[in-house]
């Protein structure tokens, strides 16, 4: 089962970028994190960082091919403009799961909207990076629950 970590623009910079907020773990640092908290789980983790728009957009639509079955998602500044992000979660249907390292309802008006976060199964913010790993629990644990519920209808059926 593959999970996809999506980090939208300037999350390459995690571990420099005002760590009063954002912590002063690195981006590879937290993804050899998740790597292992995934083999714990018995899932696979896939890690994507871009800072253009169009390049998440692409990545996303690419889920339909690549098995990916659940993404969580850092989309960064994009959350509060992109249209076109939530339109690309909207499309493939995979379930997602939108996380902010900081508290984005603490800070300026402009981060309280997230286009995204209506596409999305729910939304983790202000618990640091940790954030990812509780994001990447509830994943797996909503996909092997879908799963378990499919082989149940698949047996009903059968009788
Ligand atoms: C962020 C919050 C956004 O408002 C901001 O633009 C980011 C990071 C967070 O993880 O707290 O780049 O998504």
């Amino acid at each position: 089962m593959k999970i996809l970590f999506i980090n939208g623009p300037n999350l390459q910079l995690l571990g420099q970028r005002e760590p009063e907020l954002y912590g002063g773990l690195t981006l590879d640092g937290l993804e050899k994190n998740l790597g292992e908290i995934a083999d714990s789980l018995g899932v696979e983790a896939l890690f994507f960082q871009s800072n253009s728009e169009g390049a998440i957009v692409d990545r996303i639509g690419q889920t339909l091919k690549d098995g990916v079955a659940g993404i969580v998602i850092n989309p960064a500044a994009y959350t509060h403009t992109s249209v076109a992000l939530r339109d690309a979660l909207a499309a493939v249907k995979v379930p997602a799961i939108e996380v902010h390292i900081s508290n984005v309802h603490a800070r300026e008006q402009f981060r309280h909207l997230s286009l995204t976060a209506p596409v999305c199964l729910g939304q983790i913010c202000g618990l640091g990076t940790d954030g990812y790993e509780w994001a990447l629990r509830a994943m797996a644990k909503y996909l092997k629950e879908k799963i378990q519920e499919k082989q149940r209808d698949g047996e009903k059926n059968e009788n």
